[in-house]
């Protein structure tokens, strides 16, 4: 694998870089302009763990971006999807949706949260599993483990299927078309995974409404969004009771919880090597899926800077010739 050290990492924006007049929103990682019914939305080099942005992992925004709209070629004929078109290595032209309050996360195997609570005799998302599962084990079948979408600095909170709709959060119908999609998805990415010998162990989607059409919007089985694991290891190291070879964030999750840290009070301090080890990991999770070298843009963090501005610059420059803003959008790719 390449060294990753010498990329200069790209934090996002400064509020001061953007021109008067755009609305722009700020995510743990993405950086959001806003241009009439679509947005434009630029993905950092940040990462978070336990909802915490903790640091900047050299080419991680390009390597999402890229992989997303990978992903989003290979879903169309499944559920109509947010982006237009990707006008830099690191940011995505998307249609504007309201995004449901609900992070519709998908399991297939008895890991990460869904373990801790386990393991502490709590139901996983509502849903209580046999006696005498182990750690890692695969589930019987794919299950549905939504969580409420918290605001910044807030923890994301596991509940049930009926609970988001006893809540109000999606209406009945909706819910059941978005189970129904979440686990298409679900299944598209593990056979493509597969192909690659990799175990597309969980991932969560985000969807929206669209002119009243579900939609799926943020990103999709991405390092950041899925754990990954490799399918030859799995066996051998479940029956051992260790831990998994993977290609996703748990390398840091699992570094910080090594340190003592699980989301609350002060993050240790993270050396540069283990954001170059989560690099290597996000790296070769594009390469293995995708079958492509990752190519690097190479834009240090002011080039990345002017390519996204001018690209909305010619954005504005259309809304304002039709006189009305984002009214002039390029077709929705289904
Ligand atoms: N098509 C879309 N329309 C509207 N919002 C979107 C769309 N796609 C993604 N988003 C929102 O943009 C944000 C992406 O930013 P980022 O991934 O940094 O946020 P996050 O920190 O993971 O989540 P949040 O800020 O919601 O806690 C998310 O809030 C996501 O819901
Ligand atoms: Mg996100």
């Amino acid at each position: 694998m390449r060294p990753t050290a010498a990329a200069e990492p790209f934090p996002g924006f400064d509020a001061a870089d953007v021109p008067r007049g755009v609305a722009f929103s700020r995510g743990k990682v993405r950086d959001i302009f806003h241009c009439g019914d679509t947005l434009l939305i630029v993905t950092s080099d940040r990462i978070s763990a336990f909802d915490r942005i903790l640091g900047l992992v050299p080419h991680k925004g390009e390597v999402l971006t890229q992989l997303s709209s990978w992903w989003f070629d290979r879903v169309g004929d499944i559920v109509a999807h947010h982006l237009l078109a990707t006008p830099t290595a690191r940011s995505m032209h998307v249609q504007r949706c309201d995004v449901l309050p609900v992070e519709v996360v998908v399991r297939a195997y008895l890991t990460g949260s869904a373990w801790r609570d386990y393991q502490a005799g709590r139901p996983v998302s509502g849903i209580t599993l046999p006696g005498g599962m182990r750690w890692n084990e695969q589930l019987r079948r794919p299950l549905l483990t939504p969580s409420t979408k918290a605001g910044q600095g807030a923890h994301d909170r596991p509940i049930s299927c009926a609970e988001v709709v006893e809540l109000g959060l999606v209406a009945p119908r909706l819910w059941q078309q978005i189970e129904e999609t979440a686990l298409a998805l679900f299944e598209r990415g593990r056979r493509i995974c597969a192909e690659r010998g990799l175990i597309l162990v969980d991932t969560k989607y985000e969807f929206g409404l669209c002119d009243g059409r579900l939609t799926l919007a943020d990103e999709i089985h991405t390092p950041d969004s899925s754990r990954f694991w490799f399918a030859g290891h799995y066996r051998e190291l479940f029956e051992r009771g260790q831990g998994q070879r993977k290609l996703d964030k748990e390398y840091l999750r699992q570094w910080l919880m090594d340190h003592g840290f699980l989301g609350d009070g002060e993050p240790p301090a993270i050396p540069a090597e283990v954001f170059d080890q989560v690099a290597q990991r996000y790296i070769s999770a594009y390469e293995t899926i995708t079958s492509k070298q990752f190519a690097a843009s190479g834009d240090n963090v002011e080039a990345a800077r002017q390519k996204v501005l001018l690209y909305l610059s010619g954005l504005q420059s259309e809304s304002n010739e039709e006189g009305n803003v984002g009214s002039d959008q390029p077709p929705r790719r289904q």
